[in-house]
């Protein structure tokens, strides 16, 4: 079994929260008794911190000993009958830099995937701008439920940051994965997103194309697949903490996407196609993401397919491959890298697909329960043609963005 983190490892010498604004949403649990000390942390590594308590999270925590300890007096109510004050929640969203939620329980959880508002957290939640992260607790089986898992998939999916909830001794006397992370991982969290870029690809211009396309049939229907351009996007935002400017190519996908970098939203592989071999030669370096569709229809019809038959047919061509195009025909100082999703025999078409596409290296996953396709998590392995391949665990997609470029540099595939 996992053991949690041990909380010496938190960096305390990182005070990158240092002016920044948080909001800490406190919902009902036991484990809200640790986040006087949460608070603490915040402060201590420069943040400033306004607390939302949920009603049912004073029943383990006091708003007195929070207001104490944060040095502003903690909320509950959207009405101070006392000062006559209204908190007023669309203010205290704009003001955050960062909220985070901790803990979070799974109702607050699942009230903030349905967009309920009846406490001031929630409508806080729902009017902030700023990102925000979530640090679930809950007795090991409420964990492992399968609403609490789709509910954690679906804010991930909405662009919320997940801490996930570490493994231990529990309330409820049960041992295992349940308990909030420990105050110093979730500080940690908050360090890591305003850590200052490392700049390690300052000068460098990277093209990255991401998520499904679209092949129209007809007006009102496509065929398409299942990426949702997570991994695509995540590679976006390594990218920018490592200092690089950002060209993202991106099929039909509904997830928010990053800021101050170019974006270019296509719907087919031509328009796709397009669009890379546009850009493509302004870049040093391109990171070809997208679960390109191979086969277009021949001829999508104008006007919408009635059922007038007992079976159809569809004629297919096959699309361009992107990636190849691009990877035969680079410079000297470009570099390709490649993914390859496989469902059997994943490293030998992986492999092969290394050397026919003329690739640097190539991300290999494979479709699974807990990675590939709609999930916020992922297991890859990275080939190039000479060095021994790196298998990584399962781990976020922002995890495995992060170890990509580490990899990439490691290896000076891009140097
Ligand atoms: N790719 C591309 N253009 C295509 C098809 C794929 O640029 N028309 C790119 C993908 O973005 C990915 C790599 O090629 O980086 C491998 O994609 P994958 O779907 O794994 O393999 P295919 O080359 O399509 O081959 P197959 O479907 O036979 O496995």
């Amino acid at each position: 079994m996992q053991t949690a983190k041990p909380i010496g490892e938190f960096r305390m010498h990182r005070i990158m929260c240092k002016n920044k604004r948080i909001l800490l949403g406190v919902s009902g649990g036991i484990a809200a008794y640790k986040t006087p000390e949460l608070v603490r942390l915040l402060k201590k590594s420069g943040a400033e911190v306004q607390v939302i308590c949920t009603p049912s999270a004073l029943q383990f925590v006091t708003l007195k000993t929070l207001s104490v300890v944060s040095e502003r007096p903690a909320l509950v109510d959207f009405f101070d009958a006392d000062s006559g004050m209204w908190n007023h929640h669309v203010e205290l969203g704009l003001w955050a830099d960062a909220m985070v939620v901790a803990p979070c329980g799974s109702n607050t959880l699942s009230k903030m995937v349905s967009g309920q508002c009846d406490n001031l957290l929630l409508t806080t939640y729902l009017s902030a701008r700023c990102p925000v992260w979530i640090a679930p607790a809950m007795d090991l089986d409420m964990y492992q439920h399968p609403s609490v898992q789709e509910h954690l998939q679906t804010l991930q999916l909405r662009g919320v940051h997940l801490i996930d909830a570490e493994e231990g001794p529990l309330a409820s006397g049960l041992e295992g994965k349940g308990r909030m992370a420990e105050p110093a991982h979730i500080v940690d969290a908050l360090n890591t997103h305003f850590e200052v870029p490392d700049n390690a690809w300052k000068g460098k211009t990277v093209l990255v194309n991401a998520g499904p396309t679209y092949e129209p049939i007809d007006p009102v229907r496509f065929i398409g697949n299942r990426s949702s351009g997570l991994m695509g996007i995540e590679i976006c935002n390594a990218l920018i903490q490592k200092g690089a400017e950002v060209i993202l190519v991106l099929g039909p996908s509904h997830l928010p996407v990053p800021e101050n970098i170019k974006i270019i939203r296509v719907e087919t592989a031509l328009e796709m196609f397009d669009a890379c071999c546009q850009h493509f030669g302004q870049c040093d370096v391109g990171i070809f993401a997208a679960a390109v569709s191979d086969y277009r229809v021949a001829q999508a019809s104008q006007e919408k397919i009635k059922k007038n038959h007992d079976s159809m047919q569809l004629d297919l061509i096959k699309n361009p491959d992107i990636l190849s195009h691009l990877s035969q025909t680079k410079k000297a100082h470009q570099r390709c890298i490649g993914f390859a999703l496989e469902t059997h025999n994943a490293e030998s078409f992986a492999l092969e697909k290394l050397q026919r596409k003329n690739l640097d290296a190539i991300v290999m996953n494979t479709v699974g329960e807990n990675s590939g396709f709609q999930s916020t998590q992922n297991s890859v392995v990275i080939f190039t043609k000479n060095q021994a391949p790196f298998a990584s665990n399962v781990q976020s997609k922002s995890d495995i963005a992060v170890l990509l470029l580490e990899k990439l540099d490691d290896w000076h595939v891009v140097e």
